[in-house]
Parts: C-alpha cells; sequence; structure tokens
C-alpha cells in the first residue's frame, strides 16, 4: 500500500503549500506532535517491564519517580508543543484547566491551539492492549499577542485545522488530515521513522462491524438499542460482528479501514455519554469525513456543535456514512 519511501518528515514539507492557512507554522507543529509521538511510543513499549523496573507512584532502581504512562504522555505533548514556539495554548483531557503560553511577547503571538487527549484507552496500558494519542488543531480566535482565553478553545470542530491520532498497536501509526483527505503513516522502529503506508484512507461506505460497549445496554436508549437488534438480525448482509477494544482509537483505526460504527451513546447512567467532545469527538469526527465518513450525535453532526465547556462529554456515533445514518434512523424514530 502506497509509496513506503516517503516519510512523514518529508510529507509535511511537501503538502505545506496545499495548506490554505501559514504552511511553515503547523509544519513545525506537525513536527512536534511527530517527536512526542516517537517518545510516547517508546515507554508505551516499556509498559510490561514497569513490574521490573518499578510500579507507577513508585521508586524505580535509577532513583527515578514512576509516572503513570497517561501523565507521562500529557508531559511530553505538552513539552514537545511548547518548544516549537508556535503554539500559544494547550488544553488536555489529564489537565483541569486550559494552558496558556505566554511566558514572553513571542510567543503571545503564536497563532494555534492543541487539544489532546494524550493516552486514550488507558484501562489497556496493564494488559497490553492497543492505546492511543488524539490531537485538534485549531487557530486562536482572540487577537494575537495577547494571553489566550476560553474562547479560542471553545470552538466548534468545523473550525479545526488539523487533528489526528497515534496507535500504538501491534505497529505504531500516526493517522491525520489538515482538511485535504487522511494520510496514515508507520513507524519503522529499527531506524525511528514513520513512512507513508496508508495514503488518502477513507471508510468504506457501508460495514459489517458494529462497536458498542454492550454491557450498558439496558441503560441505552431505546433507539440504540432497536438498532443494535437490527446489527444482530439475520438478513442478507446481517448479522453484523461485534468488536470492541476499549480504545476508541483502535476501534475508530479498524473500522475506518475495514468498514464499521463506533458508538458511545448516552444512558441512563451518563446523560452525555462518556466521551470527550473536544479532546476525542471532534478530531476523530473530523477525520472521519475527511475519509467519507460520518461523525453524529444520533441527532446531528458533531462538529456543528457549540462547545460550552473544555471537559464537555456527548454522545458519539462514528463511522462508515450508511450505518451512522441507519443509528440515526433508529434515534429518531425512537
Ligand atoms: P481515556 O482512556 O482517554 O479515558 O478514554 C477511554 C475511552 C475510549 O477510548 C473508549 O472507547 C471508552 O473510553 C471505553 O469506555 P468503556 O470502558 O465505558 O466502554
Ligand atoms: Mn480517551
Ligand atoms: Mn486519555
Amino acid at each position: 500500500m502506497g509509496n513506503k519511501n516517503i516519510t512523514l518528515g518529508e510529507f509535511i514539507i511537501e503538502n505545506q503549500s496545499s495548506f490554505k492557512y501559514s504552511s511553515g507554522e503547523l509544519s513545525k507543529l506537525l513536527n512536534g506532535i511527530r517527536l512526542a509521538a516517537k517518545v510516547v511510543n517508546h515507554e508505551v513499549n516499556k509498559a510490561g517491564l514497569v513490574d521490573i523496573l518499578g510500579v507507577a507512584g513508585e521508586v524505580n532502581i535509577q532513583g527515578e519517580d514512576q509516572q503513570k504512562l497517561d501523565v507521562l504522555a500529557n508531559e511530553k505533548f505538552i513539552q514537545s508543543l511548547i518548544k516549537r514556539e508556535i503554539v500559544c495554548g494547550i488544553a488536555s483531557e489529564e489537565e483541569d484547566n486550559f494552558i496558556a503560553i505566554n511566558s514572553n511577547d513571542k510567543q503571545n503571538r503564536n497563532k494555534y491551539i492543541v487539544l489532546i487527549d494524550p493516552l486514550d484507552g488507558s484501562s489497556n496500558i496493564d494488559v497490553n492492549v492497543s492505546v492511543g494519542t488524539i490531537f485538534s488543531i485549531y487557530r486562536r480566535v482572540t487577537p494575537e499577542g495577547t494571553p489566550v482565553t476560553m474562547e479560542d478553545f471553545l470552538q466548534p470542530g468545523k473550525n479545526q485545522v488539523a487533528a489526528g491520532y497515534i496507535v500504538y498497536g501491534t505497529s505504531t501509526m500516526i493517522v491525520y488530515t489538515t482538511g485535504d483527505g487522511v494520510n496514515g503513516f508507520t513507524l519503522n522502529p529499527a531506524i525511528g521513522t514513520f513512512y507513508l503506508s496508508h495514503p488518502n484512507m477513507q471508510f468504506p461506505e457501508t460495514g459489517k462491524i458494529y462497536s458498542v460497549n454492550e454491557g450498558n445496554y439496558v441503560h441505552f436508549p431505546q433507539g440504540v438499542k432497536d438498532y443494535i437488534k437490527y446489527c444482530q438480525r439475520e438478513e442478507e448482509d446481517r448479522p453484523y460482528t461485534s468488536r470492541y477494544i476499549g480504545s476508541l482509537v483502535s476501534d475508530f483505526h479498524r473500522n475506518m479501514i475495514k468498514g464499521g460504527i463506533y458508538m458511545y451513546p448516552k444512558s441512563s447512567i451518563a446523560s452525555e455519554g462518556k466521551l470527550r467532545l473536544l479532546y476525542e469527538c471532534n478530531p476523530m469526527a473530523f477525520i472521519a469525513e475527511q475519509a467519507n465518513g460520518k461523525a453524529s450525535d444520533g441527532y446531528k453532526r458533531i462538529m456543528d456543535i457549540d462547545p460550552k465547556e473544555l471537559h464537555q462529554r456527548v454522545p458519539f456515533f462514528c463511522g462508515s456514512t450508511k450505518m451512522v445514518e441507519k443509528a440515526e434512523e433508529f434515534m429518531a424514530n425512537e
């Protein structure tokens, strides 16, 4: 698949002219993410050795404090982004408030803000199952040269200028969009270089996989229950197969390649579901739409939602267009 000789670094430079805003800056930013991804990948790969080197919260044999991987991933991405002097603000699932980068005047003139879920699917770390990182990039809306405000972060997903994820799986991949399609790069761990392995990724129009935590079935709205029964009914192309890893990034990645739908609905115990609009749903929605897929809260487009708070949750239905439309049909008939 694809031209294996193109590296991510080359691809970023070659494609920067097609980016409608100042291209060199976005390239710098993406390079910051690329570097942090390699560092976090290295740490994730060592996760199983934590018992030998010391568990999280303890001091390891080198006398260093062991950190939880989600905290560590958070630090690595934030450090790497701050160093590039391109970003004026960062919000992270791991931080209560956004970080305003205003240590000097020059940085105040930076235009971009980044929102990240540094380690997605973190409960899978202890059991050697794939985890990921999700990032989302916007231009600030307040004037350059002033400190960022909440307004810069609470933008609808349709304002995103880039978004992507890293999946630390059987191989490590970075998949991203700058609004001109979706491309995937696989890490060659021997030399630490990402190569273009999945150019122009597309969701199949429909598929045979549904991904949902069915343990919550009794709590789901009737529309979701009915859609799940539809998936399980015996018809020409059904029953569908059920696949749920419990890492949004990995579930999404598989469904984009094979065709499928991912759902995290609202329920009687979680009125807005679980996933975060700004760190998880908006970036995945941008990637999905750029790959011919669809992302909805069950009724309307995810990227049209006006966020009210940083850590806002939202129900999420995302994947192959026809499947998401079908789920919406069941929600409407509820
Ligand atoms: P995080 O590890 O960043 O908190 O995200 C976990 C999310 C998402 O990745 C996954 O799909 C979902 O939580 C799984 O939730 P359930 O265990 O409730 O199914
Ligand atoms: Mn997450
Ligand atoms: Mn997380």
